[in-house]
């Protein structure tokens, strides 16, 4: 027998539940979801990247990178992308279509900086010499002198989330405050 639809505003409130549980918790399965972005070339390039913030209030999801990797070169050229995050714990899939944005400097990326820099190696990641997808040179990866962090912002404009169950899954098209439910 199949389950009900839990009201549009439930589902809003879980799935961002999830998505600021996910930020916080590197346990979470939805830490890590795929991105995938338009190649410059026209071809699709998916790969994946840490939840770093989640705001349901401005529908916002936040991610760092390099600022000289391929995807912010992508991400100005084509800002409209989208995220896929799959837990097995939760068994639900969530596709998000969002707008985003890139910060390579101000405030918010001195903040972040400061805090990603507390760990080493985790500051390694944004320090290299060499734009990541570079060819390696002869010495290796060398550390260069000033980070490259930049600030991803995914402003979300749709997101389709997709329960499995042996009960019947269910599919919810959460846009705005509404949700279309869809077959599964
Ligand atoms: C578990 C995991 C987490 C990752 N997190 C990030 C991340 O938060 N930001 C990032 O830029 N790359 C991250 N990467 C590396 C990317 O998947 C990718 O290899 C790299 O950013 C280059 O992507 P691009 O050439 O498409 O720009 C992560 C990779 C793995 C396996």
């Amino acid at each position: 027998m199949s389950q009900p639809p839990p009201t549009d505003q439930a589902i809003h409130v879980r799935v961002w539940q999830e998505l600021q549980r996910a930020s916080q918790d590197r346990d979470h399965e939805w830490r890590t979801p795929v991105l995938s972005t338009s190649g410059l070339d026209g071809s699709v390039q998916s790969r994946t990247v840490v939840l770093r913030r989640a705001d349901g209030d401005a529908h916002e999801l936040v991610f760092y990178t390099d600022s000289r990797s391929p995807k912010v070169a992508q991400l100005r050229a084509a800002p409209m992308a989208s995220l896929v995050f799959w837990s097995a714990r939760l068994s639900w899939q969530l596709r998000v279509q969002a707008a985003f944005s890139v910060q390579v400097s101000g405030a918010p990326v001195d903040a972040a900086w400061l805090a990603v820099s507390v760990s080493a190696a985790a500051a390694a990641d944004y320090l290299g010499a060499e734009a990541p997808g570079a060819r390696c040179s002869d010495g290796g990866v060398a550390s260069g002198d000033r980070h490259h962090l930049a600030i991803l912002t995914a402003r979300v404009r749709s997101m389709d989330w997709l329960e499995l169950s042996s009960h019947g899954h269910r599919r919810g098209l959460l846009s705005g405050e509404g949700v279309d439910w869809l077959v599964p």
